[in-house]
């Protein structure tokens, strides 16, 4: 797996050849009474079924045509559906004229297929074998909404894994399992995890292959990751627009082709938000409400908090000290905390997510002990402080 960090800006051509000034579009309506604009499958959710239906019926009659209710301010309208592209537009260079129009990348897909060249011929890699890449990529969202679910900029991590054609059914299922692996590494439950065979019809203009991994959020069942196939669109489409041969030399089989693509993609800002409501749990614990956030351990920002049992008793308050400098060196994300009675420091910790407490009482001083707590049960246990590392370790 090659990582890399592409372009953000790129010339028209990378985009014409990616199929995104021609079909990366979504259908718009706007309201001839009020002029607020709306992605024509906004409409058919908050709609009783009598008016979505009569909507579908509609849209299949004329397909640039609909009839909807306005959600903003109830008018009927009937009015033309647009075609309006999602990518921003600019100019490089000081001529502002056609040829230096460049887009801000709505993918980090693009960027892989554009370096796909420098890999091979730098590092020589045999199929399969994958690129990586994780940054910003911004889209002119029509109806930005739901927190972080849908924004106008946001982050991306993205697969390109390269295979030859006879073999992407055999990695498309690898990586299905891989996604599916993750989700439950992060601590999305299998029950708010949804996988949903996306159409022929519904398929971006690359895919043979998609399939979307959905989330139950608050707001409903919705897209959360992608894997798709996007055979040889991007390599061919690219080499005939740039007139680079991007094939692939295969020493042992003396031949040169193009190889097929098994896409896994991730929306971070979708991840943290799909991880933080999996965390965020309300319960009881020794008769009181808390809040607590069961973050996966390796997601935990402080992995362990250590804390003398009070603040005025400089022995104890050395004692933890020292017990802390000596975890730094092997759990950099630790804190310590005096203020307050433990009860409250517990429950700051529970609310953060961090697993594990460590509080130093007088007993310590006696015999090198300490409580370790754990979050999510609460147990309490007496741990001597010369097995603390492992025992704060859980993968
Ligand atoms: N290269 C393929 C691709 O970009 P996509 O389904 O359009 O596929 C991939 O986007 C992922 O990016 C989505 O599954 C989602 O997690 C995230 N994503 C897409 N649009 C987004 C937006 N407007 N705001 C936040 N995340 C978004």
């Amino acid at each position: 797996m090659y990582e890399i960090d592409a372009a953000i800006l790129m010339n028209q051509n990378v985009w014409q050849a990616s199929g995104h000034t021609e079909g990366f579009a979504d259908p718009l309506v706007e309201c001839t009474s009020c002029k607020r604009r709306f992605r024509t499958d906004m409409l058919s959710e908050p709609f009783p079924k009598e008016i979505s239906e009569h909507m579908d019926e509609h849209h299949k009659k004329n397909e640039n045509q609909l009839e909807f209710k306005c959600i903003n301010c109830g008018k009927m309208n009937s009015t033309k559906v647009r075609q309006f592209n999602m990518m921003f537009k600019t100019h490089i260079g000081a001529a502002m004229d056609e040829s230096g129009i460049s887009y801000l990348r709505p993918e980090t897909a693009q960027g892989m297929f554009v370096n796909f060249k420098n890999i091979v011929d730098s590092f020589h890699p045999e199929l399969p074998f994958g690129m990586a890449q994780i940054g910003k990529a911004f889209r002119n969202e029509i109806a930005p909404r739901d927190f972080m679910f849908r924004s106008r900029e946001f982050s991306q991590m993205e697969i390109e894994y390269f295979v030859r054609e006879n073999e992407w059914e055999k990695y498309f299922e690898m990586w299905r399992k891989e996604m599916l692996s993750w989700m439950e590494d992060i601590g999305l439950s299998k029950d708010s995890i949804h996988e949903v065979e996306v159409s022929p019809e519904d398929r971006a203009h690359y895919s043979k292959r998609t399939i979307d991994f959905e989330f139950e959020y608050p707001f409903g069942k919705k897209e959360l990751y992608g894997l798709a196939y996007r055979t040889d669109f991007d390599l061919k489409s690219h080499m005939e627009k740039s007139g680079v041969d991007l094939r692939y030399y295969d020493e042992k089989a003396n031949e040169r082709f193009l190889p097929h693509v098994i896409e896994p993609t991730f929306g971070i800002d979708r991840t943290v938000m799909a991880v933080l409501l999996s965390a965020y749990t309300e319960d009881e614990m020794g008769n009181e409400k808390r809040t607590v956030l069961k973050l996966p351990y390796s997601l935990a920002p402080i992995k362990v908090a250590v804390f003398p049992l009070l603040k005025n008793k400089l022995e104890l308050v050395e004692k933890a000290k020292d017990i802390f400098s000596t975890l730094r060196k092997t759990i950099p994300a630790i804190a310590f905390d005096d203020n307050g009675n433990i009860g409250k420091r517990y429950r700051r910790q529970d609310e953060i997510g961090t697993p594990f407490c460590v509080t130093v009482d007088f007993q310590t001083l006696e015999d090198n002990t300490v409580t370790v707590r754990e979050r999510d049960s609460g147990k309490q246990e007496r741990i001597s402080v010369d097995e603390l590392p492992p025992s704060l370790k859980v993968e």
